[in-house]
């Protein structure tokens, strides 16, 4: 791979602005089908979220955002106030559709803050140019974090990431993925482990495809192996992604990431998070105050299947928190848009 606009022909935005509508890859359908759906309205954008049709930090922030940008198109009425009113309403029910990632708060609050004018057209073209810069920005800041996180992987290394923080969590591009990309254009010879990541599969689905169409040498694990693999000497470096960071470094990220970042410790693999720097809540001091999502027991039990059967019995309960928190102590260094930085330096980028 020469240079990244031949990344561009292989990887399709994950979210896109478009004249009236936001357009989105439905993530349920991969690997078998890119199909891609227009939101028209925002209550289409939280619905998208919750189902999981979009996924990951950075791509719910885009899609929340998604949804201030048509909540103010469908908007009938000329009264400014009444304007900001309903946006506000439509604001409060985007964040609400999914807790633990930040960036879907932040990108929300990206398009509306310090929103105050006269005129409802005028906020109408404020928020579609704020909108379209959001996505710039963050696709650029990607980019950035690929060129930093890219000098940490050796040509002949193998990277183990976890989950999906790939182009299809973000804009495009992703966070872990991004200087898995970056080497591969350096022309770095790279392999990548993917946890499968139970129960929703990003790994195996969402990674995996990326991997796929881009043609990097990769190979799907199942979560419970990595250990194998890291006491084997089969995994030189970890970075994964992040939904949500305290103050502290302490990070939110996929369930399953934090006994990897153990294990890591425990055999001396370094272990990086990637993030742009909105996934950073300096308002919460530790991970201790992180909510973390509790999802349905049925996406363990009902919908994975055994051979076509149920894997469990039908009274079965199970309990199913979707992401654990990783200490900062556990973590060598989080790449972002401004550089490597340790869990104790995030301070310095604080706005
Ligand atoms: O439940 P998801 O698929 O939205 O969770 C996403 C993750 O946790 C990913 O692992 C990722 O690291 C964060 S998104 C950049």
């Amino acid at each position: 791979m020469k240079n990244i606009k031949l990344l561009t022909k292989k990887l399709p935005l994950t979210v896109e602005l478009k004249s009236d509508h936001v357009l989105i890859i439905d993530q349920t359908k991969l690997p078998a089908r890119l199909r891609f759906i227009k939101l028209k309205k925002y209550q289409q954008a939280i619905a998208a979220i919750k189902t999981m049709q979009v996924r990951g930090a950075q791509a719910i922030g885009a899609v929340g955002a998604g949804g201030i940008f048509l909540a103010s198109q469908s908007y009938r009425g000329n009264n400014p106030n009444y304007f900001m009113a309903f946006l506000r309403q439509a604001a409060k029910e985007i964040i609400k559709a999914r807790p633990t990632a930040v960036n879907l708060a932040w990108g929300v609050k990206n398009l509306l803050i310090g929103l105050n004018d006269s005129s409802v057209s005028s906020m109408r073209q404020e928020i579609r140019r704020r909108y379209k810069l959001l996505l710039e920005n963050e696709v650029a800041n990607n980019i950035k974090i690929g060129e930093y996180g890219q000098k940490l992987i050796k040509s002949g290394a193998t990277v183990l990431t976890h989950c999906n923080a790939g182009s299809l969590s973000a804009i495009w591009y992703g966070t872990a993925t991004a200087p898995i990309f970056s080497a591969l254009i350096k022309g770095k010879k790279i392999k990548v482990r993917l946890d499968e990541t139970r129960p929703w599969l990003q790994g195996s689905r969402l990674t995996a495809w990326e991997m796929d169409r881009v043609g990097l040498d990769y190979a799907i694990n199942i979560d419970a192996a990595s250990g194998y693999l890291l006491s084997h000497n089969l995994v030189d470096i970890i970075i994964v992604g992040a939904d949500r960071i305290a103050a502290n470094g302490d990070t939110a990220n996929k369930i399953g990431t934090y006994p990897l970042a153990l294990m890591a410790k425990e055999h001396g693999i370094p272990f990086y998070v990637a993030a742009v720097s909105a996934t950073i809540d300096f308002s919460l001091r530790s991970g201790r105050e992180i909510k973390i999502e509790e999802r349905s027991g049925q996406e363990i039990l009902r919908d994975i299947k055994y051979r076509g059967q149920r894997v469990a019995p039908g009274k079965a309960q199970s309990f199913n928190p979707v992401f654990d928190v990783t200490p900062h102590k556990l973590i060598s260094g989080i790449i972002t848009e401004f550089g490597v930085l340790s869990p104790g330096q995030l301070a310095r980028i604080k706005k």
